[in-house]
């Protein structure tokens, strides 16, 4: 009984991971595909410039703090979604999957 406790504790960090990429993926097709590329079709910049995500993945300076600070409103073209904490975390996770 114990040892099924420690088990289920050490796989749960694992199982969160890919519930936050799956949710992100989801969050990022409701509230980002209207303006950028969210899947892994294309790394080409659409002509009006807005970066795809695979290609936002692929920069070097893309860590989960520099892609929440750029959903911020404060940042540049980018819309006020009013993205929760999670929000920001899962969607960062599911962009940086994208690399
Ligand atoms: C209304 C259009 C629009 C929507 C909707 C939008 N974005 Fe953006 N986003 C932009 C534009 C335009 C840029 C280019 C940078 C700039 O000019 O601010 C950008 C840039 C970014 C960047 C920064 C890329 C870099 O190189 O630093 C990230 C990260 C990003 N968007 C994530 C998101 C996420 C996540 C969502 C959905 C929650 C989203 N965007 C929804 C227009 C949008």
């Amino acid at each position: 009984m114990v040892r099924l406790i420690v088990c289920s504790v050490m796989l749960l960090p694992g199982i969160a991971l890919a519930q936050d990429i799956e949710r992100g993926r989801q969050l990022a097709a409701r509230w980002c595909a209207g303006c950028h590329v969210v899947d892994r079709s294309s790394r080409e910049a659409r002509a009006d410039g807005v970066p795809t995500f695979p290609a936002i993945a692929g920069k070097p300076d893309s860590t989960p703090e520099h892609l929440r600070a750029a959903m911020n409103p404060i940042h540049g073209r980018m819309p006020d979604l009013s993205l929760s904490k999670r929000d920001q975390d899962d969607l960062a996770a599911y962009i940086l999957s994208l690399r």
